[in-house]
């Protein structure tokens, strides 16, 4: 069906244990509404996060229930399965933040109700014949997910480093929030790429949606930052710009455009495998002090 690139990406020695779900759940109460105080442009930057994964995670858990049946490896089956459950209970964590945030006197309901219609409807399933059309529109969201993924392991990556935040004070239940699901990324961050891999894995494929997604991306990050400004009850929020992005990525409250830039290479390198990049051991170790994921465990093994 596609092209077959001669170099195949090989993964890392090193191996994630058994993919597992963490009911966590976080209390937002006394979480203010600049939970990086002082800078309303890099906390709604980080927002955006919770505009757009309540849907997008929902998306993946959808395609990938579809695709369970194709899987022909026992193994990344039960890597798929352990994905499903996490990016499940990323999706629902995420979710719970936006009352919050409408309780504080910004409504995300306007622009989630567009992110919503652009996962359901627009990359939803299509009434197409059985055989090719369906089986081709199904490996089009598959490598779509990968190169979405690619992206949710380098933030992942980002957040798990970026000790500027904890330096500014950053509010520590959001700090958790998005370090628990960052861990996440990063442990499971080979799943969508093996599992493209193994239904197609062609290049230009690879190509195509990783320049759908970085365009969507960029299109709706930019456009979420700017709802979140505009529509911020509190005064001199400021506005989004690309300089704003440069400057707040020099304080290390927000990745750099440099290492943006870079990741671009990386995903179209023929080579390309995500375990190249971030430290599971460094995720495995945040996940097992996170408060959020300890106290999931607690209940856990407690038989709650
Ligand atoms: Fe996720
Ligand atoms: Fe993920």
């Amino acid at each position: 069906m596609s092209n077959t690139a001669p170099l195949r990406p090989q993964p890392a020695a090193s191996e994630h244990p058994p993919l597992k779900a963490r009911n966590v759940a976080f209390d937002w109460a006394d979480t203010p509404l600049h939970w990086i105080p002082g800078d309303p442009f890099s906390t709604h930057t980080i927002n955006v996060l919770h505009l757009l994964l309540p849907a997008g995670e929902r998306w993946f858990v959808h395609v990938y229930k579809q695709v369970l049946p194709h899987i022909r490896d026992p193994r990344l089956r039960a890597d798929v399965i352990g994905f499903i459950g996490q990016e499940a209970m990323h999706s629902q964590a995420h979710d719970e933040v936006l009352p919050h945030l409408k309780a504080q006197g910004l409504d995300p309901a306007p622009y989630t109700a567009q992110v919503d219609w652009l996962f359901e409807k627009l990359l939803g399933d299509r009434t197409l014949p059985p055989g090719r059309p369906r089986r081709w529109w199904l490996l089009e969201r598959v490598a779509l997910v990968a190169a979405i993924e690619h992206y949710t392991a380098f933030l992942g990556d980002w957040v798990l480093n970026a000790r500027a935040l904890d330096a500014r004070g950053a509010d520590p239940t959001m700090l958790d929030l998005l370090r628990w699901h960052g861990a996440e990324e990063v442990e499971h961050r080979s799943v969508a790429f093996d599992l493209f891999v193994h239904l197609d894995g062609g290049y230009r494929r690879r190509v195509r949606t990783w320049a759908t997604a970085f365009t969507a991306l960029v299109f709706l990050w930019q456009r979420g930052t700017r709802f979140f400004l505009a529509n911020d009850p509190s005064p001199d929020v400021g506005r989004a710009s690309f300089r704003e992005f440069v400057r707040a990525g020099r304080r290390g409250v927000l990745p750099t455009a440099g290492a943006m830039a870079r990741s671009i290479p990386q995903y179209l390198s023929r080579t390309y495998h995500p375990s190249h990049y971030g430290s599971t051991e460094q995720a495995m170790a945040y996940l097992a002090a996170s408060p959020a994921a300890t106290a999931a465990e607690a209940r856990t093994t407690g038989g709650a």
